[in-house]
């Protein structure tokens, strides 16, 4: 058999959810634990981080441009992860509806391509989880120790000292020994701590756009589209879509979502909710919160900082001294970097909660191997492939710098999203006949700008990342020939 061979939808959800129609999974998770797991993934280092970066280097003001635009990319793609999260509710995500519809083939180099997501994606956002608790406790008067701050090499200037080179980067990893061990116990307890925080993150967001609107100077939006410099990506409209990529990693999140479906109570109502909700209370969540911060401070001088949201409010502070707004301005900006840490931890679970589902599903067909299958009988986790999941990020974290990572991530997921739209199209060809709970409208005109602004996204990011993501395809298609091409369940079937 072709490894472009397909799997029927009806074969796949036979085979991943067993007799007991969840493949040893629990369907314990409602429409409204769907929609906080999907706001946990979504809200970290992209907003607390990035937005302000890109403010500064890319887009000035009109990051509010960039914010609307990488948001209807997101849409776009959000709409095709709903038809076929409603349609094929089974743990693998991309990588099983690109089994359905595109081939084994493609499905691995899928499957293979959501590590760089959801994997290294966790590992970002562990980096950048260490990054703001070395600030916290600079903040409250302790000073961690520099050498175990970051990956090995990265210098760190010390405040009257020599410069320390770095060894490791050991509070990243020991935030992904937590989360592993928490995903361990069991998706309803992973699920109430990620609800708790997100309920932290969001009220934190919700008083930035509150108390920050009050000391808005509207001076700093003029102009609020910026004269481009003359290169491409400095301000004007090549700023808007330069600062559009860059801050579409803070979009990423809705699509991990889809791998829960085997343990949703009712993964064709509520799928679409989950992804479709999570991703409108962000979008509106974050047009706001970059409106706010662009109008606090100018910000070519001020926003190109590692914590840009703590100056916004900083500045918002001082302007509050001698009102009565002095001392709560103050003390919010400890509360900014306490609903960092909140919401990165929170993005952590949901990626790492995300990736051993992929692996199961893979581990089914017979494309990994069957350890990465194992559900523990009485968490009801797989187990194996979460702390499988736990090392990888954790030497990825320990190891490796922020800027490296993130890329890396938003290129993956882009590869993703242009899969998943060609492959909506594919399947209502080849399957008109399927029971479709949610119906992305106007297919093929929606699905295929959907695959060309998510490609066009991914030509915008730098030529070294291309060449990583080339590297570890590469890795990957190896692989394949290595195992999964002889072990196929597919494949090897009698006929
Ligand atoms: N959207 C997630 C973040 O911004 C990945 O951290």
């Amino acid at each position: 058999m072709s490894i472009f061979a397909t799997k029927s939808i009806e074969q796949i959800s036979l085979e991943q959810l067993g007799a007991e129609g969840t493949g040893g999974l629990r369907r314990v998770l409602g429409p409204s634990q769907l929609i906080m797991l999907g706001v946990g993934a979504i809200i970290g280092t992209g907003i607390f981080v990035l937005t302000g970066q890109a403010a500064a280097a890319n887009a000035g003001p009109a990051i509010v441009i960039s914010m609307v635009l990488a948001g209807l990319t997101s849409v776009l793609a959000a709409l095709c992860y709903s038809e076929f999260a409603a349609s094929v509710p089974v743990a693998g995500s991309a990588y099983t509806y690109a089994y359905a519809t595109l081939g084994e083939f493609v499905a691995w180099v899928i499957g293979w391509d959501l590590i760089l997501e959801y994997a290294l994606g966790a590992a970002t956002v562990a980096v950048g989880w260490s990054g703001n608790l070395v600030t916290l406790l600079g903040q409250l008067g302790y000073t961690f120790p520099a050498a175990l701050s970051a990956a090995p090499g990265t210098v760190i200037a010390v405040a009257g000292g020599d410069p320390v080179t770095a060894v490791f980067n050991l509070p990243a990893v020991i935030i992904t020994a937590l989360v592993t061990c928490l995903l361990m116990f069991g998706v309803k307890e992973s699920v109430s701590v990620n609800s708790a925080i997100v309920g932290i993150k969001v009220a934190v967001v919700l008083i930035v756009i509150g108390a920050g609107a009050m000391f808005i100077d509207p001076a700093n939006w003029h102009p609020f589209i910026p004269e481009n410099t003359g290169r491409f990506g400095e301000y004007g409209w090549s700023g808007i879509l330069r600062g559009a990529a860059v801050i579409f990693f803070a979009y990423i999140g809705f699509d991990a979502v889809s791998t829960s479906a085997q343990e949703a109570r009712n993964p064709q109502r509520d799928m679409p909710r989950g992804i479709l909700g999570s991703l409108a209370v962000c979008t509106i969540l974050y047009v706001l919160v970059s409106a706010v911060m662009v109008g606090l401070v100018p910000y070519k001088a001020m926003l190109n900082e590692p914590a840009p949201l703590v100056v916004a409010i900083q500045a918002a502070a001082d302007r509050a001294a001698g009102t009565p707004w002095q001392t709560p301005m103050a003390a919010l900006k400890i509360l900014v970097t306490v609903g960092a840490l909140a919401g990165l931890s929170s993005v952590m679970v949901v990626m790492m909660l995300a990736q051993p589902r992929i692996f199961l599903a893979m581990s089914k067909d017979g494309l990994m191997p069957r350890w990465a299958g194992k559900v523990h009988p009485r968490f009801h986790t797989p187990h194996v492939s979460t702390i499988v999941t736990g090392v990888v990020v954790a030497i990825a974290a320990g190891l490796t710098p922020i800027g490296t990572l993130g890329n890396l991530v938003s290129i993956g997921t882009l590869m993703a999203f242009v899969i998943v739209s060609i492959g909506i199209v594919v399947l209502r060809r080849t399957r008109p006949d399927l029971p479709r709970p949610f119906r992305m409208p106007m297919v093929p005109l929606l699905p295929i700008p959907s695959a060309i602004v998510s490609f066009l996204l991914m030509l915008s990011l730098p030529w070294s990342t291309w060449q990583r993501l080339i590297l570890w395809m590469a890795i990957g298609i190896a692989f394949y020939f290595a195992y999964g091409y002889r072990k196929s369940v597919l494949r090897n079937r009698p006929a």
